[in-house]
């Protein structure tokens, strides 16, 4: 399947709606920040890797009109962009380290003129889109030598091509098993409360012919009981310096019944994905969304009392003694986490 999760295109960002999806496939065109933070708030584009690009490309959006005639007004621009689309969502890093990356290449060249910066912050908003598209490849080439023929993996929420730019990390991993030749089967949860696993994860996965079945995230447990799943593998948006990893509310009760049930448990994510800045999963900042999303079936018909308390985490962190093995585009890293993951990043 043949498509962009975002792109510049225009003098405008195009990404994929994917709240419409599955129902409607449609292409939103931003033009301004404020669309663009809304479109991540809301989740029509969303997945740690497609965060960046959007970061990234938002940076661009938002100064290439810039009238500053010195850097100091420049910067002040730039700056105000960054804080803004830093408030978009707090989890995902990819999200924050893409806004660094285009601060420092402003800063690194303060002296040019404020057209070359442009031009600079916008191929630094491309680097980060092919750099996307390269590490997932990377990730499903590591990835793939963990997979067996006939293996049956379970996923949590979509760390896919709707995640990323075209490929996916958890299921780039899948992607390359099945391009290989192996056959496959993957259990998708279907990822309570936006449904990412149902809409998004199925949806792709269908398009490619892969064999998916749908469960509800409770249904896990009774799986791997009956012995029918090998190994799960989810993403992350997160991951501190010693390994522990948040994703996608529920993925951590995944890794607490692969441990019961002594199957391999896998995040996929990469480098970008990693707050060397973080020591632990404690420090890890989890959004917490709005009540709405528990209580109406995807905003449409209410599901429980209006007025009902909701507690509604985004994302949980799981444990690195819980994690069997973090597949990155630097390769597979392995406990004792914190000293392998530094190694990768020296
Ligand atoms: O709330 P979402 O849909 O943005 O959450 C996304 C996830 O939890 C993904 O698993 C994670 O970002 C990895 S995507 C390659």
């Amino acid at each position: 399947m043949d498509i962009r999760t975002i792109e510049w295109k225009k003098n405008v960002i195009k990404i994929i709606d994917q709240t419409k999806l599955p129902l409607t496939f449609k292409y939103v065109y931003i033009k301004d920040i404020k669309t663009l933070w809304r479109a991540i708030r809301s989740m029509q584009i969303r997945g740690a890797p497609a965060l960046g690009a959007a970061a990234g490309l938002g940076v661009y959006l938002a100064v290439k009109d810039s009238q500053a005639k010195n850097f100091p007004e420049f910067k002040k621009e730039l700056d105000n962009a960054v804080y803004y689309i830093a408030s978009s969502r707090p989890t995902a890093r990819n999200l924050f380290w893409a806004l660094e990356r285009m601060v420092k290449v402003a800063r690194e060249n303060k002296d040019k003129p404020i057209s070359r910066i442009k031009k600079l912050i916008f191929n630094e908003a491309d680097k980060i889109i092919q750099e996307d598209r390269a590490a997932c490849r990377k990730i499903g080439y590591f990835g793939a030598k963990l997979i067996k023929e006939n293996n049956t993996i379970l996923t949590i929420c979509n760390a896919g091509i709707l995640a990323t730019i075209d490929y996916g990390t958890a299921l780039g991993v899948i992607y390359r098993a099945s391009e290989d030749g192996k056959k496959i089967k993957v259990f998708a949860c279907e990822t309570r409360p936006m449904l990412q696993g149902a809409r998004l994860t199925s949806w792709e996965l269908n398009k490619n012919n892969i064999d998916v079945t749908l469960i509800t995230d409770s249904m896990a447990a009774t799986l791997m009981k009956a012995g029918k799943i090998d190994k799960v593998i989810a993403g992350a948006d997160r991951i501190a310096q010693n390994g522990d990893s948040a994703n996608k509310i529920g993925t951590y009760s995944l890794a607490v019944l692969c441990r019961y049930h002594k199957i391999p448990f896998y995040i996929a994510a990469p480098i970008s994905t990693f707050d060397s800045k973080i020591k632990t999963g404690q420090d890890i900042p989890i959004e917490e969304r709005k009540g709405r999303e528990l209580k109406e079936l995807f905003f449409k018909q209410a599901i429980a009392p209006a007025q009902v308390k909701v507690f509604n985490p985004a994302f949980d962190v799981t444990p690195n003694n819980l994690i069997t093995a973090i597949i990155t585009d630097k390769g597979i890293i392995k406990a004792p986490y914190g000293k392998n993951i530094s190694r990768k990043f020296r």
